[in-house]
């Protein structure tokens, strides 16, 4: 086995996600959708750590703490592991361990999320053999935010999310993010209403913020005075059925935030403050549901 005998242990940060930007083009004749968005790491993480033993097949296991999730072929960690040792030819017992923090189906990436650094610490185990557009290639046959969970950071990314650009970004962010009690959103739901809310995109409703002043006020740091630009286009969609994200919402804002959202599809809550201290505070009030992050990378 390559390499395998000088580390057996690889953990790893699994980063949310944020979308500080979030608008649906198209739908495709694929059925997917193209995007235009930016997302943006926070320090809120899952742990995975992958071992590796030498093994005459291909073998993996999975254990999640922290969560009931699936711990077979369900779970995207256990599919990243699997398409790894397919991509390389190789046999060797993968076990991967997730302790969970994320909350669920969400909207911050967090499934997207483990099976990135899955595939980020098997590959440093085996001595990274795939070059980076492999790598990112095998991310992106995973799910579509498995891609920019490699990467992470701030990243404008187009297409199904795959196509990336990296962001500056001049200082961190301090957020607030908070998941109501019991809502959950299924992503292919989501996005199939949007078909219907924005007529099949169309033209003849109007979505969409101004991108590029957003672009510019987080590399000058302005972001504060240019709240108005982040967007959200799942929001008048999903927004109405989930009204405990709504309320979190209205909340953050009344708390301070200078722009409160909806994370990808839903329906976690993400509010931006201009200082840590602020956070804290929010976060107190909100609840135990609340919790306070910063940029994880810049
Ligand atoms: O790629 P992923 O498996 O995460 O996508 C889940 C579902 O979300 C897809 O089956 C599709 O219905 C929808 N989707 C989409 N356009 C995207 C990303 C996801 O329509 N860009």
């Amino acid at each position: 086995m390559t390499n395998a005998t000088y580390a057996r242990r690889v953990t790893r940060h699994a980063y949310a996600k944020i979308n500080l930007y979030l608008d649906i083009l198209s739908r495709r004749a694929d059925g997917f959708h193209d995007l235009l968005t930016v997302m943006h790491s926070l320090s809120l993480h899952d742990d995975v750590s992958v071992e590796i033993f030498p093994c005459g097949e291909k073998q993996i296991s999975l254990r999640v703490y922290g969560a009931r999730l699936p711990v077979d072929q369900k779970n995207l960690a256990y599919r990243a592991a699997e398409a790894f040792l397919a991509a390389i030819g190789q046999n060797a017992r993968v076990h991967v361990n997730i302790r969970k923090k994320l909350p669920i189906a969400a909207g911050l990436a967090g499934g997207s999320s483990d099976a990135a650094a899955t595939l980020r610490a098997i590959a440093e185990l085996f001595g990274n053999p795939l070059s980076e557009d492999n790598m990112l290639a095998l991310g992106a046959a995973l799910g579509s935010d498995v891609p920019y969970c490699m990467v992470g950071g701030t990243q404008i990314c187009r297409g199904r999310g795959e196509l990336m650009q990296p962001l500056a970004l001049s200082e961190p962010l301090y957020a607030v993010v908070a998941t109501a009690h019991g809502e959950r959103v299924s992503t292919p739901r989501a996005f199939a209403e949007t078909d219907t809310y924005y007529n099949n995109f169309d033209g003849s409703v109007p979505h969409g913020a101004d991108f590029d002043r957003l672009c510019r006020a987080l590399a000058d740091g302005t972001l504060g005075e240019n709240a108005d630009c982040l967007y959200n286009a799942f929001e008048p969609v999903v927004l109405p059925t989930c009204t405990g994200a709504a309320d979190l919402r209205e909340r953050m804002l009344a708390l301070g935030a200078y722009a409160a959202h909806m994370s990808g599809s839903g329906p976690s809550v993400f509010g931006l403050f201009k200082t840590h201290d602020q956070t804290l505070d929010a976060a107190r009030a909100l609840g135990p549901f609340a919790y306070v992050a910063t940029s994880a990378k810049l």
